[in-house]
C-alpha cells in the first residue's frame, strides 16, 4: 500500500486527502496515516496540512533501489541495467566481483554505505552513509588486459565531465583519476578500476566510483586533502539523479573508449579532452612507488595515458597509473 500512496502523491502537485487516497485504495484513513508515517521513516519528506491532507516536497533525500530503479527506467540508456543496491555493504567493488561468473551484460552495484570501501594502491576509503555516492559499474569489453590500461583515465574524465555539468563547479582531474575541485585542490571524488581475467582474457571490467557529495565534514586523518560537493557550493544535491547523470557519461560514451582500443599506438579520440581536464600537466610533482620519493615536473602524457615526468636531475620517468603515486609539491593537486 505504501508504494500506491506514494505513486498517487508524486502525480499530484498539490495536496491529497487521507480521504481521497483512502476511498481510491479502499483501506481506512489510520491505515493512510500508518502508511505516511512508515513513507516518512524511510525518509520521504511528506508534509499534512489540516483539512487539506498530504503532499510529497521532494525526494532529494531519499536513496534506495525503488527510487534509483525509477529513475533508470526513465532512460533508454538504462533500462536493462541491472541495478543492486545495498544500504549496507563491505565494498561494491567486491559485490560486483563475486557476480562476475553469475551475471552477464552491464551490471551496477550502489551502496548507502560501505564497510570495507577499497581505494587505490591498497588504502582504504572511507564510505559513511546518507552523504556519499559508493558505486561500481561491471562492463564486459571484448579486449586485451593489455588495451585496458587507460580505461582508469577514461572514467575518470566521464565521471568530471558529469560532475561539472551537474553542478556547475570546477574540478579537474588529478593525474591518473582523482577529481579535484579547483581551486582549492580538494579531492570530492576517487576510482578504482579492477580488470578480472580468465586464461589471459579479460571476463570484466569493475568501474568503483566514489563521491563525497553532501558531507559536511571528514574524519581527522583526512580532512586536509577530502572536499565535497556541498562544501564546494553550498548546496545539497539529489544522489540519485547526480547517479543517473554520471552512468549516462559512462555508459553512453563507452563505445568511444571501446573504439579507441582498435587502433594499437594511435591516441584515442578522448585522450586531448582528458588532458585539457588534467590538472597535474605542468606542475611540479613527487612521484613514489617502490623506491624513494623524487621530484620533477609533470610534462606529458603518453597515447596509453602514462604520465611522464621531467625529472629534476633531467632525466624523464614515465609512470603508469596503479604503480605510482603522485603528489603536487604545492599541496595535494
Ligand atoms: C581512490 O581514490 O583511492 C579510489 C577510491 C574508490 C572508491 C570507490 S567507492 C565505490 C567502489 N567500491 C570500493 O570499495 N571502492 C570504490
Amino acid at each position: 500500500m505504501k508504494q500506491e500512496i506514494l505513486k498517487i502523491l508524486k502525480n499530484s502537485d498539490s495536496y491529497v486527502s487521507g480521504e481521497v487516497i483512502s476511498n481510491q485504495l479502499n483501506v481506512t484513513r489510520a491505515a493512510v496515516w500508518k502508511a505516511i508515517n512508515s513513507l516518512r521513516a524511510q525518509g520521504y519528506n511528506i508534509v499534512s496540512m489540516k483539512h487539506h491532507g498530504y503532499k510529497l516536497e521532494d525526494t532529494a533525500t531519499v536513496y534506495n533501489e525503488r527510487e534509483l530503479r525509477e529513475l533508470m527506467d526513465r532512460s533508454e540508456l538504462l533500462r536493462n541495467v541491472r541495478l543492486k543496491f545495498f544500504g549496507e555493504i563491505d565494498s561494491t567493488n567486491l559485490a560486483a566481483r563475486r557476480d562476475v561468473d553469475k551475471l552477464s551484460g552491464t551490471s551496477l552495484y550502489v551502496a548507502d554505505r560501505q564497510l570495507a570501501g577499497r581505494g587505490r594502491l591498497g588504502r582504504t576509503w572511507q564510505s559513511e552513509p546518507d552523504n556519499g555516492i559508493w558505486l561500481s559499474v561491471m562492463l564486459r569489453p571484448q579486449s586485451n588486459p593489455d588495451r585496458l590500461a587507460n580505461l582508469t583515465l577514461f572514467a575518470g574524465l566521464c565521471v568530471q565531465r558529469a560532475l561539472v555539468k551537474h553542478t556547475g563547479i570546477e574540478i579537474g582531474i588529478k593525474w591518473p583519476n582523482d577529481l579535484v575541485a579547483m581551486p582549492s585542490g580538494r579531492k570530492i571524488c576517487g576510482i578504482l578500476t579492477e580488470t578480472v581475467l580468465e586464461d589471459m582474457q579479460v571476463r570484466a571490467v569493475i568501474i568503483g566510483i566514489g563521491i563525497n557529495v553532501n558531507n559536511s565534514s571528514f574524519a581527522d586523518d583526512i580532512k586536509h586533502i577530502a572536499g565535497s560537493l556541498r562544501l564546494e557550493s553550498g548546496q545539497i544535491y539529489d544522489r540519485g539523479r547526480l547517479l543517473i547523470d554520471i552512468l549516462h557519461e559512462l555508459i553512453g560514451n563507452f563505445h568511444e573508449f571501446e573504439s579507441g582500443l582498435e587502433a594499437k599506438h594511435i591516441e584515442p579520440s578522448w585522450m586531448e579532452g582528458y588532458r585539457q581536464a588534467c590538472v597535474t600537466l605542468g606542475r611540479r610533482v613527487s612521484v613514489s612507488g617502490g623506491g624513494e620519493a623524487a621530484e620533477g615536473l609533470a610534462s606529458g602524457l603518453t597515447a596509453g595515458g602514462d604520465l611522464t615526468v621531467t625529472m629534476d636531475d633531467g632525466s624523464i620517468k614515465t609512470c603508469h597509473s596503479g604503480e605510482v603515486s603522485v603528489r603536487g609539491l604545492a599541496g595535494y593537486i
